[in-house]
């Protein structure tokens, strides 16, 4: 796509062009999209004088013509035991093998390789939340003696071999990154599960991977209070053990060693904290794991249209190569550079964008254990400003957090960004000119990356001294990515037409998955059963990926994603499947039916809301209601709190008994409900609108396309 780079001036006048392009004929699925074309903006000459990506020649070197070896340019970034003889075997459709007969260790290409030139340098610098707490710095030298202490307790102590999986749910703290690396270093598949999810829903993913060993920490800093998290291991063994899967050993890092701080008591013979038992192995040496290319690498859970979250399967090889490649020309990460990215590592863009990625390429990455703007709005900037931090990587729900509590802040720090990224949701442009205006002040340039957990790394995405940015739109195709646009039929909504559709990528690339974890028929059936044509090819072109999101493509090429068009919400940045919401409201008794749908959010983008119909008889009551928010932050986690939970006497159905959840969110967002005539139930659309926003407010015509395609496809 976006063959043409025409120069900015020529894409305003396409793009104006398009503004008055006359009536649209709409299939049904397309959905006319009317939105402002926003300015250019350039990158500054100092950037471009410094960057990674200048040579105008790549975008070539990576067209479909050159696929897929040019892949070989990112895997040629790492160290490989032994080189690989294919580069992309598609024998098995849709599951691709990159790199095949490649050997490599990931630890060995984030850790060891820099010692020789850099290992004074700092690998991470931890900044614990309590302002008063000084930053730790730790050197790739520092950081190569505890991954591998780590890892000889991890193989000795706790007794897991290469190929096993190991579940770790901890905080922000240097041990994480550390923990992962070590299970790297031993082929031990990792699967990091957020901290903000409980101890239950941590639970059902260890027994999901099967693992025998959790990793937890004794607890941690978060907006001023200590954090007790111990407690959700007990929760999670519990869960586990009710899965059928045994949980023998507890490995608990302590935020402060030597000092243990939490409520709960550490159980004999299954729960040891970590630095007590890593004095046996002090000085330890393990030899890094020769690991194949199409090893898995790592899990990491994510929510889909089921209840069940899905274990993405990352892949060693490819994986490795693709978030080094990105981090490379995409983040313009250079070792003098300090990298910040205050994503939480429980979330895939901490996995390639704080940890993989940036330490295959010896960066110097600042790790923030708290929340922005504790205690004030000016937290980051002063980070910012100490350590010199230079590349700053956000989202917009943390943008707009920082712009609405303090939006002169930044101009009071003396800190200087040459790049800044946002991630995870669509951003307003008004947000992000404030974005490049104050927190850049004018001189950093702004990458907008869209990708998924799934993707494992960017797919559309400006390249930082090569592109113009537009506000609100992520861009350009990444290097080697050829997305495409088409309708519910498989039509293609071309570039300018003004339509929206489903963003596919036509091709493979390295950083996609290798599968879900025990469900490879939900994978192909997830993300390739919708435009396949043809079950039975072996050519990659019949399969292209599904990435269940809404775009619109205008002529100059830059993509605009409108968000999720299946039943994920995307909460702050954080992907909520509304199926896992509404199967925790169902264990309670008194409820007969569920259903969550997304609100418009100022703040978070997008938050969920909660229907219930309670079991004849059942009066609403505010004890129900309270049992929904805490069945919801037992089984899920505090990050999928409902914002309104609505006790509605019944739900609008079709005839065929199936809930609308379309038009509950036309409800919710105050918006029109559209044909409401084929339901079963046509009336109960009024009474419900009026519980929920009582009389006299008259809904809107129009609203956001994620919302008023909500539900379309179930
Ligand atoms: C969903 C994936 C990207 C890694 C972190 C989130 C939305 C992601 C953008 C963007 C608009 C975006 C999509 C996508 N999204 N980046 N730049 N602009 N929307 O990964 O939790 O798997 O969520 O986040 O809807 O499908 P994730």
């Amino acid at each position: 796509m976006a063959k043409a780079r025409a120069k900015p001036q020529e894409k305003q006048k396409q793009t104006k062009k398009v503004e008055n392009h006359g009536e649209r004929k709409l299939t049904e699925a397309q959905i006319a999209v009317h939105w402002k074309e926003e300015e250019y903006f350039q990158p500054s000459a100092k950037f471009i004088g410094q960057a990674n990506l200048i040579d105008p020649a790549m975008v070539e070197k990576f067209s479909e013509k050159h696929f897929p070896e040019c892949f070989r340019e990112y895997a040629e970034l790492l160290h490989w035991d032994q080189y690989w003889h294919t580069t992309l075997d598609t024998s098995e459709p849709p599951f691709w093998k990159w790199f095949v007969g490649g050997k490599l260790n990931a630890c060995y290409n984030c850790v060891d390789r820099h010692l020789e030139k850099h290992k004074n340098k700092a690998a991470l610098i931890f900044v614990p939340e309590p302002e008063l707490e000084s930053a730790t710095v730790i050197t790739y030298q520092e950081l190569y003696r505890r991954v591998n202490e780590v890892a000889a307790m991890l193989r000795d102590f706790a007794k897991l071999k290469t190929g096993d999986r190991v579940t770790i749910h901890m905080p922000m703290i240097p041990e994480l990154p550390i923990t992962m690396l070590a299970c790297a270093r031993l082929g031990v598949v990792h699967s990091v599960v957020f901290g903000g999810f409980s101890g239950e829903a941590c639970g059902m993913r260890a027994a999901d991977s099967g693992s025998r060993v959790l990793i937890y920490a004794d607890g941690y800093f978060r907006n001023g209070k200590w954090v007790d998290h111990k407690g959700s291991a007990d929760i999670a063994v519990q869960t586990a053990e009710k899965e059928g899967q045994h949980i023998d050993k507890v490995l608990v890092w302590r935020r402060h060693s030597g000092k243990y701080n939490s409520e709960s008591p550490m159980i004999m013979k299954r729960d040891y904290f970590v630095d007590e038992i890593l004095k046996d192995y002090r000085g330890h040496i393990v030899e890094p794991v020769s690991m194949d290319a199409e090893a898995p690498l790592f899990l990491m859970y994510t929510s889909g249209t089921t209840g069940k979250p899905k274990g993405c399967q990352h892949r060693t090889g490819g994986y490795l190569a693709y978030v080094t490649g990105t981090s490379q020309y995409y983040q313009d990460i250079h070792p003098s550079d300090v990298y910040w990215c205050m994503a939480d590592i429980g979330w895939i863009t901490g996995h390639s964008y704080i940890v993989y990625g940036p330490m295959a390429l010896a960066a110097t990455s600042v790790l923030y254990e708290g929340v922005p703007q504790f205690p004030d709005a000016g937290r980051p900037w002063r980070i910012a400003e100490r350590l010199d931090v230079n590349i700053f990587h956000t989202s917009p729900t943390a943008i707009r957090m920082l712009r609405k509590a303090g939006g002169d802040e930044p101009k009071k720090y003396n800190y200087h960004f040459k790049h800044m990224t946002t991630v995870g949701e669509p951003i307003e442009p008004e947000v992000w000119k404030w974005y490049h205006q104050v927190v850049g002040k004018g001189e950093a340039v702004i990458v907008d990356t869209w990708w998924q957990t799934e993707t494992g790394g960017f797919l559309c995405t400006t390249k930082p001294a090569l592109d113009p940015m537009k506000p609100g739109s992520a861009g350009p195709a990444a290097l080697g990515i050829y997305p495409v646009i088409w309708d519910e039929n498989g039509n293609e909504v071309t570039a300018g037409s003004g339509n929206a559709g489903n963003i596919c990528i036509r091709n493979p690339w390295p950083g996609i998955m290798q599968t879900i974890w025990g469900d490879p028929q939900r994978f192909v059936n997830q993300y390739y059963k919708k435009y396949n044509k043809h079950p039975h090819s072996k050519d990659w072109r019949d399969w292209p990926y599904y990435a269940a999101d809404g775009a619109v493509l205008p002529a100059d090429g830059y993509y605009r994603i409108l968000g999720r068009v299946d039943d994920v919400i995307n909460v702050a940045g954080h992907r909520l499947g509304t199926k896992e919401l509404e199967s925790a409201c169902l264990t309670i008794s008194e409820i007969a039916e569920a259903a969550v749908v997304p609100v418009v959010d100022e703040v978070k983008g997008r938050v969920p809301e909660v229907y219930v119909s309670l079991k004849p008889g059942i009066p609403p009551s505010k004890a129900v209601q309270d049992k929904i928010m805490s069945t919801i932050e037992t089984m899920i986690g505090k990050i999928a709190r409902p914002k309104k939970i609505h006790m509605v006497p019944d739900m609008p159905k079709t005839r065929s008994g199936k809930i609308m959840r379309r038009v509950l969110a036309a409800i919710s967002n105050n918006l029109d409900t559209g044909d409401i005539t084929t339901l079963a139930n046509p009336d109960i659309v009024a009474q419900i609108r009026e519980l929920v926003q009582g009389r006299g407010v008259g809904p809107l015509k129009d609203g956001p396309e994620d919302i008023k395609r909500f539900g379309e496809e179930t």
